[in-house]
C-alpha cells in the first residue's frame, strides 16, 4: 500500500490529536502534533520573559528563533511523541493553561510560522504521516492525499478540555475554558497569516455527537479508498 499524507485541521479541542494518534498507530505512520510545536515556542518565550499576558516581544523572539530546536521523542509508556525543546522534554508544561492563553499571540508571528512550517514539510517528505494543526491542508501539505477538517460546538469542546485539565488537577472553571476556546477560535480564524480555514478539498467532520470510534472508522474508510486506489 502506498504511503500517503493525512492532514487533519480544525478548531481547538476537537479531538484532532486523539484521532490522529490512533490513525498513525493503525497505519504505522509518523504522527506530528504541530500545535505542540507552537506551544513549545510559546514556552520558550515565556521562560525568557518575552511574553506576558499575551503581549509578546516579537523582535526578541524572532531574533532568537535560531536557538530554538524542537524535536519529538517516542514515549513508549503513553504511545505518543513527546515534544523536546532544546533537549528538554516539555510535553507536560506545554499543555498548561498559561501556555494555551499565550500561544495564539506567538502563532500569528510570520517568522515563527515560517520556521515551523519548514520543519513540518521536512518531516513529511517521505509521506506515511498524520499531521494535525490549523494550516496543514492549506499551507504545509496542499497536495495531501487526504484532508480532514474537524469541528464541534464551542460548548462541547470546552467541556472536553475542562474534563482533561481537571483530571490533571488544574484549578480552573468551565467558564474560563469556554472563554479561552472562543478567544482562540477568533484569533486563529482572523489572523492574517495562514488563518484557520477549511481547504476546498477537505472533508468536514463535525464530531459534536460522534464517538472516537465513529470518527476513527469514518477516516479509516477514507484512507482505505486512497491507499487502495
Ligand atoms: O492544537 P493546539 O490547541 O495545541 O494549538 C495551539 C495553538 O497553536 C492554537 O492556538 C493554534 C496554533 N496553531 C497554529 O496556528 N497552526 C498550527 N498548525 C497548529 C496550531
Amino acid at each position: 500500500m502506498k504511503p500517503i499524507v493525512i492532514a487533519i485541521d480544525g478548531h481547538s479541542s476537537t479531538g484532532k490529536s486523539t484521532v490522529a494518534k490512533k490513525l498513525a498507530k493503525e497505519l504505522q505512520y509518523k504522527y506530528v502534533d504541530t500545535g505542540a510545536m507552537y506551544r513549545a515556542v510559546t514556552l520558550f518565550a515565556m521562560r525568557n520573559n518575552w511574553l506576558q499576558n499575551a503581549e509578546v516581544d516579537e523582535s526578541k523572539l524572532v531574533e532568537n528563533l535560531p536557538s530554538i530546536e524542537i524535536n519529538f521523542e517516542y514515549n513508549p509508556e503513553a504511545g505518543t511523541n513527546d515534544v523536546i525543546l532544546n533537549g528538554e522534554n516539555v510535553e507536560n508544561e506545554i499543555r498548561a493553561m498559561e501556555v494555551s492563553e499565550n500561544v495564539s499571540s506567538v502563532a500569528k508571528i510570520d517568522k515563527v510560522r515560517e520556521k515551523l512550517v519548514q520543519t513540518q514539510k521536512q518531516l513529511g517528505e517521505e509521506k506515511g504521516i498524520v499531521m494535525d494543526g490549523r494550516d496543514i491542508g492549506t499551507v504545509v501539505f496542499p497536495n495531501a492525499e487526504l484532508k480532514i477538517f474537524m469541528t464541534a460546538s464551542a460548548d462541547i469542546r470546552a467541556q472536553r478540555r475542562y474534563n482533561e485539565l481537571k483530571e490533571k488537577g488544574e484549578d480552573i472553571t468551565f467558564e474560563e475554558i469556554l472563554k479561552n476556546v472562543k478567544h482562540r477560535d477568533h484569533i486563529d480564524t482572523n489572523r492574517e497569516n495562514s488563518p484557520l480555514i477549511q481547504a476546498e478539498d477537505a472533508i468536514k467532520i463535525d464530531n459534536s455527537h460522534l464517538s472516537q470510534e465513529e470518527q476513527f472508522e469514518t477516516i479509516m474508510h477514507l484512507v482505505r479508498e486512497r491507499v487502495e486506489a
